[in-house]
């Protein structure tokens, strides 16, 4: 493939994820929640889980500031995500969808700046803010510019400051094994699996480009920038909540007791579950 060949192909992914979130992923389907809250599981058996991890990020980030960036905002889509710039004068989303940023607008007001903006060409100075997160954004980028995307975050960080990052592995071979059990079971049953939720799933017509890597793999494509640590966010995926988390099977005692386990182990968790916390500091 030639290099022309290439950045049309990673242009034509750009726009196709950019028309994706402005046209389905941040359609409001009833008050406050959008039609991307598909790919989490919302009931109440999994909600103080997803609750906690949520309330991890802000622990990596310095609690006050000027600026805090929130590279790929969306539109803030759920009241954890406001903890993270409480301390903060202004908080700057930036995301190349529209529709994402008229509702980050409606819900923040004047608290935020918001910005049409590529992660991996952000139009803003080095060392420009106090505190940075991406959440499931980067992996919406193609590979080849995946690295550009964190250097991006790195570079606009000030100095003393850090950043978190969440995306998914691309690896992780247990919940890969559990997704495939429940498809299987599902099949027996005569229902349909999920593909969606598959978690090296690059399709462009039911959901949008997504590519996510693995541990080692992200590690070494980081090395020689800057040091990264690794802390879990949240082990589990939706599709495991979803199938396995369930009310009668003691569900809520059994993710308090992985919570526990995450809190001991952090960086076992976020090496082998489902989602990692990234970390960087400048
Ligand atoms: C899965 S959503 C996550 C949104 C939000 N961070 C959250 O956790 O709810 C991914 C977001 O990244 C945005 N996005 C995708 N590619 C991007 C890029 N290259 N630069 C900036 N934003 C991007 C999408 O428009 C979308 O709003």
């Amino acid at each position: 493939m030639t290099g022309t060949q290439t950045n049309l192909d990673e242009r034509e992914i750009k726009r196709q994820v950019r028309e994706f979130y402005d046209r389905v992923g941040w359609q409001e389907i009833s008050d406050g929640l959008f039609q991307n809250a598909r790919y989490e599981d919302l009931r109440p058996v999994s909600q103080e889980y997803i609750h906690r991890a949520h309330l991890r990020v802000k622990r990596h980030l310095a609690p006050s500031g000027r600026l805090l960036l929130d590279a790929g905002s969306g539109p803030i889509q759920y009241p954890e995500y406001l903890e993270y710039s409480a301390g903060y004068e202004k908080r700057v989303c930036a995301d190349v969808s529209i529709t994402a940023l008229q509702a980050a607008r409606k819900r923040i007001g004047d608290k935020g700046l918001f910005v049409v903006a590529d992660v991996t060409r952000l139009p803003f100075a080095s060392d420009a803010f106090d505190g940075v997160v991406s959440l499931h954004t980067i992996h919406h980028v193609p590979e080849g510019e995946q690295v550009t995307g964190y250097r991006e975050l790195h570079r606009v960080l000030a100095p003393g400051r850090s950043a978190a990052v969440v995306n998914g592995w691309g690896d992780a071979p247990l919940d890969t094994f559990f997704v495939k059990l429940t498809d299987l079971i599902k099949r027996v049953r005569g229902a349909a699996p999920e593909k969606d939720h598959l978690p090296q799933e690059k399709t462009l017509g039911r959901g949008t480009f997504v590519k996510k890597r693995g541990y080692k793999e992200l590690r070494q494509a980081l090395s020689s920038y800057f040091p990264i640590d690794i802390y879990v966010w949240r082990t589990l995926g939706t599709h495991f909540l979803r199938f396995y988390i369930r009310e009668e099977w003691a569900g809520r005692f059994w993710l308090k007791v992985l919570y526990r386990l995450e809190e001991l182990f952090p960086r076992f968790f976020g090496k082998h579950g489902r989602y990692p916390l990234i970390v960087f500091s400048k």
